[in-house]
């Protein structure tokens, strides 16, 4: 019998179609639902790019309206989501709360289990308005300080940092937030979205798929490298420091978090986007030397390695400028992928087939007890 054709870690197998979201590196692009996500940060709002992922097109206008009042009627911390949270020390990863919430909100869904495109588009909205107030309140108690109720009269990404910092911060700042929510939102078959559909492919439900994901998402490999890369511009300091550092990190074979991507061999095609939303708040809270260090450590690794910056490269000092403790950066991330997890979910179900693949035995002979 030949060798097995094994691809590790999947690379370049292509395992399915999908209608959601096409990624290109050979032109660096990435489309949600045939849309440019340069376009759809410059000129639409994260909630719209939600409606766009589960129904395929943008809302018009009495959409949009309907669906704003249904995230709205839903941005409240359910008491028996606060007191889940409560039970857990401060001293565990913030993605293990959201992942916990996420298994509360499940639990205490009548519908958990109905599996009809219908019945996972309503938890799809329900976890796509809940997990604000989720995220916003880990940190809170992390500081010590208690629930701030949402408010009715802000867009999704306003009311998420009321809820987060108890004010409404500058338009500025809501927008590069809100930009950052938009790339994060769908990336294809990634780790996270691929686990989620795993799972639903064995006709489990879409909450078990979303905490499947989280758990994926955890990993620095993949979305904890936001807050990973906000951990290397705290060891490097400053600028000046860049190369030495560099030069240890490197004779030391690290990875440089905020680098490289599996797809994307040229540059990430979300990075220019991020970037520009980053040097917005560097501007606005006129923090020069986060730009000459984030611009330094690129330039230097880019000369050494040529390998490029990642999303999470800009978004994680995006995040920190915001106001964000480290920790949190990839349950925001949450709060944005879910979308595109969940839109994964309803696709996967419609045309199912159990994802099980093969595995090449390298173990000992056969023996006999
Ligand atoms: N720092 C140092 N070397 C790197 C890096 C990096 N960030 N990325 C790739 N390389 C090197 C790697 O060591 C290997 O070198 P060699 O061939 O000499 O062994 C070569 O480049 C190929 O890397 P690989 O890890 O085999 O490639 P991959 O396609 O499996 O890696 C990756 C993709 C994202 C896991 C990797 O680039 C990495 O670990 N990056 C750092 C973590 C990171 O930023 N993750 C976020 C990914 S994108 C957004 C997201 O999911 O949130």
């Amino acid at each position: 019998t030949p060798a097995p054709d094994i691809r590790k870690g999947l690379a370049g197998v292509v395992v399915d179609t999908t209608a959601i979201s096409k990624v290109n590196p050979e032109t660096n692009s990435l489309l949600y639902r045939g849309y440019p996500v340069q376009e759809l940060a410059a000129a639409t709002r994260f909630e719209e790019v939600a409606y766009l992922l589960w129904h395929g097109e943008l809302p018009d206008a009495a959409e949009l309206a309907a669906f704003r009042a249904a995230e709205r009627a839903g941005r409240a911390l359910e008491p028996n989501v606060k007191a889940a949270i409560d039970l857990l020390p401060t001293t565990c990863h913030p993605m293990d709360v959201v992942r916990t919430a996420v298994s509360v909100i499940g639990a205490s869904d009548p519908a958990a289990d109905d599996a009809s495109p219908e019945a996972n588009l309503a938890k799809a909205e329900r976890l796509f308005a809940a997990l604000p107030a989720v995220v916003a309140y880990d940190q809170r108690r992390r500081r010590g300080l208690g629930v701030v109720p949402p408010r009715d009269d802000l867009d999704y990404s306003a009311n998420f940092l009321y809820m987060a910092f108890g004010e409404v911060p500058d338009p500025v700042v809501v927008d590069a937030f809100d930009v950052s929510m938009i790339l994060y939102a769908e990336h294809s078959f990634n780790a996270s979205t691929f686990t989620a559909r795993v799972i639903t492919s064995t006709l489990s439900d879409l909450y078990s798929a979303v905490v499947g994901a989280i758990g994926a998402l955890k990993g620095p490999l993949h979305g904890g490298a936001n807050e990973a890369v906000m951990h290397v511009f705290d060891e490097i300091g400053s600028a000046d420091r860049v190369v030495p550092w560099l030069d240890e990190a490197l004779a030391s074979k690290r990875k440089i978090m905020g680098f490289g991507h599996r797809v994307y061999k040229n540059g990430d095609s979300r990075v220019p986007t991020m970037k520009a939303a980053l040097d917005t708040l560097i501007a606005y809270y006129d923090r020069p030397d986060v730009a000459e260090l984030s611009d330094a450590l690129e330039r230097e690794f880019v000369a050494r390695k040529g390998i490029h910056p990642n999303l999470d490269y800009p978004s994680g000092p995006a995040y920190h400028l915001i106001g964000f403790d480290t920790e949190m950066f990839t349950p925001l991330f949450v709060a944005s992928r879910v979308t595109g997890w969940t839109a994964h979910v309803i696709e996967q179900a419609a045309s199912n087939a159990l994802i099980r693949p093969l595995s090449a035995y390298d173990g000992v002979d056969e023996r006999h007890v």
